[in-house]
């Protein structure tokens, strides 16, 4: 990803800063970090709700309005693009559920927060770095700061517990059965090495990408997915924009 290229550029120019403002922002900086980590202590309540992702960060409204479109119809993804199912993003799918003991799953059922993250995505705020959507992650970044494997973004106690193997990551024959009735089965380990994360095909908020396609022409796609081509569009498109 062009993580560190877009860090870059969206980087205060560090030369023309004088000394005493560096010293200002550190000082806001630590005080964030500090509200950031006392409050982690005691927020869960106002923390559960959506709107607190919207309060703190997310007030550009990217990621707060992804999620709270109806689902099973048409919507748009995180670049502004059109989806023609929102249930293929996994933020809007998930949202309301019947299939979990949780009727309603929000931001942090699924970023379940650690204050290290929000400590390091605090002070990207602060510096100018918080730019809008972010820069897509992966399972595997959403996890690092857990240090755990990426596939425990979905299969984790609450959510998809049922898929995990004695080392609680993912047991892929596990998850093979599980979509075992399609005709094309998305969770095939007929390929012998290939081991892709969730989000490689399972997007949070845009649609979903069916990563197979790229060899594989026959298969259908499910509602709102897109193939890999499609994908590989729509990330060149919101490169050409950032
Ligand atoms: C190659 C793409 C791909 C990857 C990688 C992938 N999935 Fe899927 N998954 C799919 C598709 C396609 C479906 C069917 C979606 C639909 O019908 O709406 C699906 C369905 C599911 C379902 C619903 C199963 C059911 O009972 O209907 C679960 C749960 C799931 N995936 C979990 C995971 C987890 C956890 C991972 C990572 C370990 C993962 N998937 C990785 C493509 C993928
Ligand atoms: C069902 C799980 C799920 C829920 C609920 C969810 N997200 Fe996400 N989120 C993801 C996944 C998966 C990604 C990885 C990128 C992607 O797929 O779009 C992600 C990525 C992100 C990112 C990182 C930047 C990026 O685009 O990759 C932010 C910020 C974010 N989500 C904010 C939120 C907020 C705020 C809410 C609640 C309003 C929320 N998310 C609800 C799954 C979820
Ligand atoms: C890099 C290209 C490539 C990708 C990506 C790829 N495949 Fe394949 N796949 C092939 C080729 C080539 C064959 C046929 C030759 C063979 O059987 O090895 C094949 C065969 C298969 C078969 C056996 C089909 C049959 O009729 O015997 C299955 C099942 C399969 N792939 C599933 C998947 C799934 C699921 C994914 C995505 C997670 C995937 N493949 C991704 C290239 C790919």
């Amino acid at each position: 990803m062009s993580d560190e290229t877009k860090k870059t550029e969206a980087a205060p120019a560090e030369g023309a800063a004088p000394a005493p403002k560096k010293h200002k922002k550190a000082v806001v900086a630590v005080v964030i970090v500090a509200v950031l980590v006392v409050a982690g202590i005691g927020f869960n309540i106002w923390h559960e709700q959506p709107s607190f992702c919207q309060t703190m960060c997310h007030i550009e409204n990217t990621y707060v309005s992804n999620y709270s479109q109806p689902q099973n119809s048409v919507g748009t993804d995180k670049y502004g693009n059109e989806v023609s199912n929102t249930n293929a993003m996994m933020a809007v799918l998930h949202s309301h559920t019947e299939a979990s003991a949780k009727p309603e799953i929000v931001c942090v059922d699924c970023h379940v927060p650690n204050n290290f993250e929000l400590a390091h995505d605090g002070m990207n705020y602060v510096t100018g770095n918080y730019v809008y959507p972010r820069n897509e992650r992966s399972d595997d970044d959403l996890m690092k700061w857990d240090n755990k494997d990426g596939t425990q973004f979905c299969v984790n106690e609450n959510c998809h517990a049922y898929l995990r193997g004695a080392d609680g990551k993912v047991d892929r024959d596990k998850l093979e059965q599980s979509t075992q009735r399609m005709d094309f089965n998305p969770h095939s380990q007929h390929h012998e090495g290939i081991e892709m994360t969730c989000t490689e095909c399972h997007k949070g908020h845009r649609a979903s990408v069916l990563e197979c396609t790229g060899c594989h022409d026959d298969v259908e796609l499910p509602d709102g997915w897109v193939t890999k081509e499609q994908s590989d569009e729509i990330m060149a498109h919101m490169h050409e924009a950032a």
